[in-house]
């Protein structure tokens, strides 16, 4: 099945084209350039940047792919949650696009996006256990199928992605801060500082960032930013973040266990902090001490692409799982929110 994928819930304009799981165009043009000296990604500024490149995104995807609209079998558009301007952009696109060669739509949640990534990427089955951790979410579910999620638990305040960034802005390193953060973590000593990591030790797979982000802000007010210091900082905080996430990984595998679910045997990573080397190789060895096998989608995929956005559309489509040009963006749309979506739906022959 061909399916052109559409994306601009924050600040990446995406389009790609994907055929199975082979694909065949990934184009992104990151505004990051443009939100950069804001601090953060400004929404206004976002919707008309999106407006401005998407079309010529869209005809380079295609091109890139060798084919034209009429080889299409869906279009799938990111129906939220995100910014609501970029999002109407999109969205409105992806519904043109359909109704006007008469394809099949879907409105793709961006979190599913995200959740089946590892099955575009590296072919997965259900079930597995999924962390997403990006920019605006941290939850752990259980990906059971296609619309078929549990969440097991989630952020009471920031999300980690916000946290990063939040941290790299105090530390002047600029946006968005995951990266920067990373960098120079490397050559920073996670000991130096010792930072909280929120609800550890307790129950539950919920997650908490505001005190450790707190923390930074806290040394940052005493010492004021010493440069020498600075990847001390960055090392500590990663860290902190690591500890956080095998800790609620542990109970998630005991959640995840207990009957009558059905026993997984894969963790999965998935959303932009997902693309942290560190968090990968310390989830990965905290997965093997379970027993769980560990899958990350390539970094690239981690962070938001429209190849993903396909992907999600492609499983949905497969199903007949059509939503009709009536769906409406939403800014706030939890992932296992899923019955919702059922109308407005027609079956769809192939
Ligand atoms: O999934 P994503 O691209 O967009 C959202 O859906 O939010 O995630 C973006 C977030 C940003 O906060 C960014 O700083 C973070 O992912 N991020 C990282 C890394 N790369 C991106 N965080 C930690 N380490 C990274 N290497
Ligand atoms: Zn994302």
């Amino acid at each position: 099945m061909i399916i052109l994928g559409i994306e601009t819930s924050c600040d990446e304009t995406a389009a790609a084209v994907i055929n199975g799981r082979s694909i065949l165009s990934n184009l992104i043009y990151s505004q990051v350039l443009e939100h950069r000296p804001f601090g953060g990604v400004v929404p206004e500024i976002a919707a008309r940047s999106h407006v401005h490149h998407l079309d010529t995104l869209i005809s380079d995807a295609m091109k890139t792919a060798k084919l034209d609209f009429s080889h299409l079998d869906g279009v799938a558009g990111t129906a939220g949650p995100g910014l609501i301007g970029g999002l109407m952009v999109g969205l409105t696109m992806a519904k043109t696009i359909a109704l006007v060669h008469d394809l099949p739509f879907a409105a793709v949640n961006h979190l599913e996006a995200h959740a089946l990534t590892a099955r575009l990427t590296e072919g997965i089955a259900f079930p597995y256990l999924l962390l997403l951790a990006s920019g605006g979410h941290c939850q752990l579910l259980i990906v059971k199928g296609v619309a078929q999620y549990q969440r097991l638990g989630t952020t009471l305040d920031d999300a980690p992605g916000e946290a990063f960034d939040k941290v790299a802005r105090m530390l002047g390193l600029g946006y968005p801060g995951g990266p920067a953060v990373e960098k120079l973590a490397r050559i920073g000593d996670p000991q130096r500082y010792k930072l909280p990591r929120p609800l550890k030790g307790r129950e539950g797979c919920d997650f908490s960032f505001s005190g450790l982000k707190t923390a930074v802000a806290r040394i940052i007010e005493t010492e004021g930013i010493v440069e020498n210091h600075i990847p001390d900082i960055c090392a500590s905080f990663q860290d902190a973040v690591a500890d956080i996430f095998m800790d609620r990984l542990g109970n998630a595998v005991l959640l995840s266990n207990e009957p009558p679910l059905k026993r997984v045997n894969n963790f999965v990573v998935a959303g932009g902090v997902a693309a942290n080397k560190l968090l990968r190789t310390k989830l990965r060895e905290k997965s093997a001490d379970f027993g769980l096998d560990f899958t990350a989608p390539p970094a690239e995929f981690c962070t938001d692409n429209a190849a993903m956005v396909a992907w999600a559309g492609a499983e949905r489509i497969a199903l007949g799982l059509i939503d009709s040009l009536d769906a409406p963006p939403r800014a706030r749309w939890p992932m296992e929110h899923q019955p919702e979506l059922t109308m407005g739906r027609q079956p769809v022959k192939f």
